[in-house]
């Protein structure tokens, strides 16, 4: 089946750096899984032409399929993506109410960009093509195809949170969007809990329930688990000094993250249990994300300002607790990193899924998972060790816990969580998705085929 996919974010972008063309890829969860889906069947993928050459590539022939490029203004830019998606709805969706910023301009160019996208899918979808929309930026696009006169299938998947019904319609706009995604036929989710504050949203706010329900999907994202669990040429093992054990952590700098508790609660454990500190070295990798959005320059100051002062506080001429790198990190070094640590510290105080953690999994050979029962990869990796992020206590009873585990304990609650991890990995999910969405067209082929023979 030949998909037309509709993201955000590309697959590549082309930039000048340096003053040399080069072609970035985009090395996100998301899109590596779609760019395989991509490989497979050939297809169309439309998507944001945010690089600063993308212009002179407005569609182009790649890895088997073709990308299509929507640009953006600087105006729209900011409109679209800092005010509304990540202004606006990125908090609402991760439970902020106070970082939510209510503007009519940003909806009106969230209502513009979505518009944009429609008419580039007008233009360049196949008869009998599925159309897969992703996620929060795009939730107006499905409705907006049907009043263009789209009859393919419209699959939508979700991939942040979808939050309580009371508090999803804090939101203005908040039947507009629903709207907007149920014009889909089918819609999928990474865990029960958000498709059921889905379903409950559409019961309390438009009254639908039963013409809904029917369309709603878990299936949790998986991973390349034979990427991650195999060997990669030029691995290099990663050693501390004094065999110091490595507690890792990496993730887009994102308040939605809990960057600061990962920190304080590295504190707690030097606080609560002297004789680990020297022990271990929290490397804590933290990738530039959003940089353009106000509330990420002064998180990014926050987060710096508390590494500084527990560095500052603990440290001596040999040891110092967090190791703070911002910056991005190739595969490779990611694989490192993986394999070489003893301990992963994934405590975000709200996440969608979180794909590290099960990178981690499949990657690791002896290491300790501790993550946030507020991940949505929290409800497949049941042996965990499972922290409230908000609890610096718990979090820190949970790293020593973790520093002095024994093998055997390691090798146990490593086994179940890889057996599920290899289990539902990408191909798991692509497969499942379109499974699914195969079985939906023949109900509604049959039941079409009813109505003709009633009539
Ligand atoms: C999350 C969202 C994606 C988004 C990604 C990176 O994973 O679910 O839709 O693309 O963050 O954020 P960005 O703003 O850089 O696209």
């Amino acid at each position: 089946m030949s998909y037309l996919i509709v993201t955000s974010r590309s697959p590549i972008s082309h930039e000048k750096i340096g003053g040399n063309e080069t072609v970035k890829k985009n090395v996100g969860g998301v899109v590596t899984a779609l760019s395989r889906a991509m490989k497979q069947d050939g297809g169309t993928w439309v998507c944001w032409g945010d690089g600063n050459l993308d212009g002179r590539y407005p569609d182009e022939n790649y890895d088997g399929y073709r990308i299509v490029r929507v640009f953006m203004s600087s105006r729209e830019r900011k409109g679209f993506y800092d005010d509304y998606a990540n202004g606006t709805l990125w908090p609402l969706f991760h439970y902020f109410r106070d970082r939510m910023k209510l503007t009519s301009s940003g909806m009106n160019y969230y209502r513009q960009i979505n518009e944009k996208y429609a008419d580039a899918v007008v233009r360049n979808v196949k008869a009998g093509q599925r159309i897969w929309i992703h996620d929060y930026q795009l939730a107006l696009l499905p409705k907006m195809l049907r009043e263009r006169g789209i009859e393919n299938q419209i699959l939508m998947t979700w991939h942040i949170p979808w939050v309580a019904s009371e508090f999803y319609a804090t939101l203005p706009e908040a039947k507009e969007l629903l709207e907007g995604i149920i014009a889909s036929d089918m819609i999928t989710f990474h865990t029960e809990l958000y498709k059921k504050n889905f379903l409950e949203s559409c019961d309390s706010l438009l009254g639908k329930k039963d013409d809904v329900e029917g369309k709603l999907f878990v299936f949790s994202l998986g991973i390349d688990t034979s990427y991650y669990s195999g060997n990669p040429a030029n691995r290099q093992n990663i050693e501390l000094k004094n065999n110091r054990k490595l507690i890792l952590s990496i993730d887009r700098l994102d308040y939605t993250k809990g960057l600061v508790n990962r920190a304080l609660a590295i504190e707690n454990l030097v606080r609560r249990y002297p004789d680990d500190a020297r022990k271990f070295t929290y490397v804590m990798i933290v990738t530039p994300s959003r940089t353009s959005v106000a509330e990420y320059i002064n998180m990014k100051r926050d987060l710096e300002m508390t590494v500084g002062r527990i560095n500052g506080s603990y440290s001596d001429l040999t040891w110092q607790p967090i190791l703070y790198l911002y910056r991005r990190v190739t595969d490779r070094q990611l694989m490192n990193y993986y394999r070489s640590a003893n301990v992963a510290l994934i405590a975000p105080l709200i996440d969608g899924l979180n794909l590290v953690s099960k990178e981690f999994v499949a990657a690791t050979r002896n290491g300790v998972l501790i993550l946030s029962r507020f991940a949505g990869a929290s409800f497949s990796l049941g042996a965990a060790l499972k922290v409230n992020p908000y609890d610096l206590n718990e979090v820190a009873d949970k790293l020593h816990d973790a520093l002095h585990m024994n093998e055997n304990e390691i090798k146990f609650r490593l086994e179940s969580m890889k057996e599920n991890v290899m289990k539902r990995d990408i191909n798991w999910w692509l497969a499942e998705i379109s499974s699914t969405a195969d079985m939906l067209e023949r109900k509604l082929n049959g039941s079409a085929e009813s109505i003709r023979n009633t009539h």
